[in-house]
C-alpha cells in the first residue's frame, strides 16, 4: 500500500491509502474515493478533466509526459507540476505526495 494526501477544490486535505500492485491509476483511485473527477475520456489522456497538481512529492512524479502536455497546454490554466491523474500509475513514487485536484468538477 502507498499513502498520499489529496487536497480538494476547497483546500480540504485527506489521507488516501491505495494498493500498489493492482495496476490502478491515480484517477481511478480518486474516483473510487468519491472525488468529483469527470474523467470523460475514461483515462485515455484525451480530456484533461482529471488534471491534478503535484504540490509535494517525489520529483519523478512532477513531470508530465508529452502526451499529457498536449492536453494540459489546451487548458486555461496549468502549473509546472500539473499532471493528468489517469497517466499516473499507483506506485511507491506516490508515498507522502500531496496531490491537488485541478480538473473541472461539474
Ligand atoms: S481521464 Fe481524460 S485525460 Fe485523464
Amino acid at each position: 500500500m502507498v499513502n498520499f494526501t489529496v487536497e480538494d477544490h476547497d483546500g480540504n486535505r485527506q489521507e488516501i491509502e491505495a494498493p500498489v500492485d493492482m495496476g490502478f491509476s491515480l484517477m481511478e483511485i480518486l474516483k473510487a474515493s468519491e472525488y468529483p473527477i469527470l474523467a470523460t475520456c475514461g483515462g485515455m489522456a484525451l480530456c484533461a478533466t482529471c488534471h491534478v497538481e503535484i504540490l509535494e512529492g517525489n520529483d519523478d512524479l512532477k513531470h508530465a509526459t508529452d502526451i499529457e502536455l498536449d492536453q494540459l497546454e489546451n487548458l486555461p490554466e496549468y502549473f509546472p507540476t500539473s499532471r493528468l491523474s489517469c497517466q499516473i500509475r499507483i506506485s511507491d513514487l506516490l508515498e507522502g505526495a500531496v496531490v491537488k485536484l485541478r480538473g473541472e468538477d461539474q
